[in-house]
């Protein structure tokens, strides 16, 4: 038996939201505890913040975005992507530390939000399983490319896409912040063109979110 036979892949449920705020925590490098912060009232923990965020629905940063790779009832990773959508001309511009996330972004794509594995469960493969669900999901809306947002200074990461035929598009120095897990070095738009779906890998999606619902 492989690894990859021990684990599934299903879209996430509401019951999942606080999971999936956990592993947010773990892929934005420090990202997500300073927008959450911003939204916590007083004595409110950052991860009930980011909990209530994912439980939401009809909204790119909804459960409804997100695959989990699971095994049994344990959740082992999680991956988020929603279609990036065109700038929004009358959106209030972002503070001092957001806008160089705001400027990374590359519309049309299917914008990988977070990926994260437990660090048990690293190097088996799941986070590799992810992408490729990802690519198949891209494929299925006709979208011609993935992106994401990587900080320069997560190396692991950083590679772990390059190897993967991600290449960086775009850079902006980060704004220091204690939240933050780096003080310095940039944060890079990485950008992946995707392949003819006669060339892909066969991946059947699992049912929608929505579906599960109930
Ligand atoms: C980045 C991350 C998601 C990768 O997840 P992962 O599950 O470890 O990914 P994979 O197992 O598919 O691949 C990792 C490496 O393990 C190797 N691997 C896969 N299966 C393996 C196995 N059975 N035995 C040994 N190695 C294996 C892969 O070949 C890969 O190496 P490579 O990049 O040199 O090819 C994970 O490290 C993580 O959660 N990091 C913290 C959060 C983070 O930084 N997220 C990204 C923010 S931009």
């Amino acid at each position: 038996m492989t690894c990859q036979d021990t684990f599934d892949i299903r879209w996430a449920r509401p019951v999942d939201a606080a999971e999936i705020a956990r592993l947010f925590l773990m892929s934005s490098d420090g990202l997500a505890a300073y927008i959450w912060s911003r939204h916590a009232r007083e004595g409110e923990p950052v991860e009930a913040v980011g909990a209530a965020r994912y439980a939401r629905t009809g909204t790119a940063f909804s459960y409804e975005n997100c695959l989990l790779a699971t095994r049994g009832d344990e959740v082992l990773g999680m991956i988020h992507a929603f279609e990036m959508p065109e700038p929004d001309s009358e959106a209030a511009s972002p503070d001092r530390v957001l806008a160089p996330y705001a400027e990374l972004e590359d519309p049309g794509s299917l914008y990988i939000s977070g990926l994260a594995v437990h660090a048990p469960f690293r190097e088996h493969g799941i986070g590799g399983t992810l992408l490729d669900y990802v690519e198949a999901l891209a494929l299925t809306r006709a979208l011609p490319r993935l992106s994401l947002i990587c900080f320069e200074q997560n190396v692991p990461a950083r590679d772990f896409y390059l190897r993967r035929g991600f290449a960086v598009a775009d850079r902006r120095p980060i704004v220091p912040h204690p939240c933050l897990h780096y003080t310095k070095g940039d944060a890079l738009l990485m950008v992946r063109p995707l392949m003819d779906a006669a060339d892909t890998p066969e991946i059947r999606l699992p049912e929608t979110a929505v579906q599960h619902a109930g």
